[in-house]
């Protein structure tokens, strides 16, 4: 075998032995083989595709690359969720400590914000003391206690991907369905859940802005995780224009907060309940979907789950009154600015990578891993997709720490969306779900 052949078997377009993958993945975690041929390889894929087998074996060497969290221990189904991506995308905040007070155990490892997305573990940081590097043992000890943590991902899980990621990410071939299948759920099942859901988003936020990619992404993670023995589904979401209102770190913890409460936007408290309904359905902690439905939304109005989001808060070392009294913990930004309507009408269009560049820009994001955040920083969207607005109304706030961003910011803002004399319909909020 060698490292040419496999190459050159892959850009023929044929299926690779798992030998041979493994051959690949061990010799260039070893030194052995160069990144040119790496990357090689990866555009080999990228333009050939996988099979369902080839890729779930290729999946397989990833995970095996590294540590495995051993989750026997709990009692208790373990469920997680995955989101590809978006703009407002706090679902996590709410969708853990929602699912662990129904019984499920929620290992969930999560990523930080780079780009115009945010990142889950960004958004926990903005609680004062909240500690997202939580050793496997110091993981495992809260899970069993409470049944729910969010950490960042240890060290050695998939090591092969972090190696392989840094590869595509100056290769131009990230956006590969195979390449990305292969990277989550490589993760995923070093992490070690038996079930999990993925909302695989699709519009102009989102990292798949095709219905048909999103759709494709999602189906090839579901064979995937099946071929290893996972419970999984998936939901296809919309990301045409940000999830819920709030689009920044702190100001996503206090939207959770509310969500928590029972309150907080439709569209964020709709997403999650179905997401969350999903879990319990495919761990069997509840198999029947109109009594799932039920669980899910009495917890989030009975004080459960917000019970629950407290408790993980102060396990891991952040100020619990986060869940009573956000305003008191949450860091709150020095300057603000109202955007205005500059004409009547209605939003036909948003475009929503635009506008986590915009928040990007306040400070509430990152250009690259270096960068410090402004966890203050972000934007209010208080008008979406068809809603009716006039001349001068206030259609969103931004936040930050630097005075001087801001005017040109909000016109960043604005020339994101589009406004039309013509009444707009709202996009729909979920376009179908995979099982
Ligand atoms: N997120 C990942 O973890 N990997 C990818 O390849 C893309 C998104």
């Amino acid at each position: 075998m060698n490292t040419y052949e496999i190459i050159y078997k892959k850009r023929e377009g044929k299926v690779l032995t798992k030998e041979e993958i493994g051959y690949i993945i061990s010799g260039y975690l070893a030194g052995d083989i160069p990144d040119y041929q790496v990357s090689a390889f990866l555009m080999a894929i990228f333009f050939k595709g996988m099979e369902t087998d080839e890729l779930a074996e290729f999946t397989r060497l990833m995970a095996d690359s590294g540590e495995k969290v051993d989750l026997s221990s709990m009692g208790a189904p373990t469920v997680d969720k995955h989101s590809t991506g978006g703009v407002g995308d706090g679902v996590s905040l709410i969708l853990a400590p929602l699912a662990a007070s129904l019984g499920a155990v929620v290992p969930m490892m999560s990523g930080r914000g780079l780009g115009h997305t945010g990142g889950t573990l960004d958004k926990l940081e903005s609680i004062p003391g909240y500690n997202v590097n939580l050793s496997q043992e110091e993981f495992i000890r809260q899970l069993e206690k409470i049944g729910v943590a969010i950490i960042g991902q240890t060290e050695n899980i998939a090591p092969a991907d972090k190696e392989f990621y840094a590869l595509r990410d100056v290769t131009a071939t990230v956006d590969s369905i195979p390449l990305i299948t292969a990277s989550i759920m490589s993760k995923k099942l070093a992490e070690g859940v038996e079930s999990l859901v993925l909302d695989v988003k699709t519009g102009s936020g989102a990292f798949m802005r095709r219905y048909d990619d999103a759709v494709s992404l999602a189906k090839a993670m579901i064979d995937t995780g099946r071929a290893h023995g996972r419970n999984m589904a998936a939901i296809i979401s919309d990301m045409s224009q940000p999830l819920g209102r709030s689009v920044g770190n702190a100001l996503e913890i206090k939207q959770a907060v509310e969500v928590l409460k029972g309150a907080g936007p439709a569209d964020m408290r709709e997403l999650t309940l179905e997401l969350v309904s999903i879990m319990l359905q495919i761990s069997g902690i509840e198999p029947d979907p109109s009594k799932a439905e039920k669980m899910t939304a009495e917890n989030l109005s009975n004080g459960k789950a917000l019970q629950k989001f407290a408790e993980m808060v102060e396990e891991q070392g952040g100020d619990p009154r986060v869940a009573e009294n956000p305003d008191r913990v949450l860091p709150a930004a020095s300057y603000s600015l109202e955007v205005k309507a500059p004409s009547d009408g209605y939003i036909e269009k948003m475009d929503t990578r635009l506008i986590g560049v915009a928040a990007l820009s306040l400070g509430a994001g990152r250009r690259n891993m270096q960068e410090k955040i402004d966890f203050s920083a972000g934007i209010e969207v208080l008008a979406k997709t068809g809603d009716k607005v006039s001349e001068g109304e206030v259609i969103a706030v931004l936040y930050s720490s630097r005075e001087s961003d801001l005017s040109g910011v909000a016109d960043d803002y604005l020339a994101g969306l589009s406004f039309s004399e013509e009444e707009q319909k709202a996009p729909e909020l979920i376009y179908r779900v995979l099982r």
